[in-house]
């Protein structure tokens, strides 16, 4: 939990409330390591929680109303606790109403306060981390103990029905059930898991491109309808079950075949990849990651030039010891570099102002 956001959150509710509030809650963005456009095909993923996050303050209120402040964007809502409606566009107060809707006991009238240190559009999940953590400030008035696989299913939903994105369930699951300082082997078909301790002598960090995601939702929600399309022209009920040979040897478009090469590849490497991390074989995580970013790049085609730069670099600073890839949706975002603590130094000199360390 970062101390610091926390109290930032408590001390701001003040201000801008007048009163004290009761509690705070916090919920941390995700990496992921290894295992990208995957989930919503049910297959692997090995992603980790970060340090920065999403902090809210709350406090039971008067009446029946849910009133909220986004204290980073200066900006309020307010919305009947037992109706909250889906706003007319795309915005923080989807998630807000969202996951109020998704919850099952009536929720009172709340005062909520939200900050964070998750840069938006980095592909860190900063929308997940917001869901996750509302909901652990509802379950705080409910007197739930709401299961961290359900809540992220809550989550899941609210990216659905509110914000109109199709996602899968990898950042919430990461956000709500990860565990700081490990990888967590996540089985996106029936949301069995296992955390995995990092080694001791690797450093995981994430460089941000500067290339924020937008208007993208289109593309991501494409990229699910084309493997959807290739599953079912295979005859599997989602490419989970398809084989290389399996691709070869079917008739798809192109563009699908090209597509469904990617995850099927991507949910082997990410069975490599975890035998790499239990192994401590930093060599052969690297090569995984390199060549997981090649699929994202060229099969996939969800990077970006600016991105495949990053990458490059960073990979030509590491060398044999470890490796980089995009993370996350693509289209933009952020870099994740698992190598030796030895090449941290020039990693920090050159990239200092955008560098998150996970580890
Ligand atoms: C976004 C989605 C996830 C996942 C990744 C790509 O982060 O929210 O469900 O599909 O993209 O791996």
């Amino acid at each position: 939990m970062t101390q610091d956001l926390t109290e930032t959150a408590r001390e701001k509710f003040a201000a801008h409330f007048g009163c004290e509030a009761q509690g705070v809650v916090f919920a941390p963005g995700r990496v992921n390591l290894i295992g990208e456009h995957v989930d919503y095909n049910d297959g692997l993923v090995l992603p980790m929680p970060v340090k920065a996050g999403s902090a809210i303050a709350w406090s039971t209120g008067e009446g029946s109303d849910i009133e909220v402040h986004a204290a980073d964007l200066a900006e309020s809502d307010g919305f009947p606790a037992d109706a909250p409606s889906k706003p007319e566009q795309v915005g923080w107060t989807s998630y807000v109403r969202g996951m109020a809707a998704q919850w099952d006991t009536p929720i009172p009238a709340m005062r909520l306060l939200m900050t964070g240190d998750l840069p938006r559009g980095s592909g860190l999940s900063s929308s997940a981390s917001l869901c996750i953590a509302l909901g652990r400030a509802f379950d705080a008035v409910t007197g739930g103990a709401t299961d961290p696989t359900v809540l992220a299913e809550k989550a899941q939903q609210t990216e659905h029905e509110f914000a109109g994105v199709a996602c899968g369930i990898m950042d919430q699951m990461a956000v709500a059930a990860g565990e700081p300082g490990h990888a967590m082997q996540l089985d996106c078909r029936d949301l069995a898991y296992r955390q995995v301790a990092m080694p001791h002598d690797w450093a995981v960090l994430v460089v941000n491109s500067g290339v924020t995601r937008g208007l993208v939702d289109g593309e991501y929600n494409a990229r699910r309808a084309q493997c959807e399309a290739a599953a079912a022209a295979l005859g599997v009920a989602s490419l989970r079950d398809a084989t290389m040979d399996d691709i070869a040897a079917a008739d798809l478009p192109e563009l699908d075949a090209r597509r469904a090469s990617h995850v099927v590849s991507e949910i082997a490497r990410v069975r490599q990849a975890s035998n790499a991390l239990e192994q401590g074989d930093l060599s052969a995580f690297g090569q995984i990651l390199r060549e997981g970013h090649a699929s994202l790049r060229d099969l996939f085609e969800v990077s970006h030039p600016v991105v495949d730069q990053l990458v490059d670099r960073l990979q030509e600073i590491v060398g044999k010891d470890g490796g980089a890839r995009m993370t996350g949706a693509g289209f933009g975002g952020s870099v994740v570099v698992v190598t030796s603590p030895g090449h941290v130094a020039a990693i920090e000199a050159e990239f200092g102002d955008r560098l998150l360390r996970v580890t």
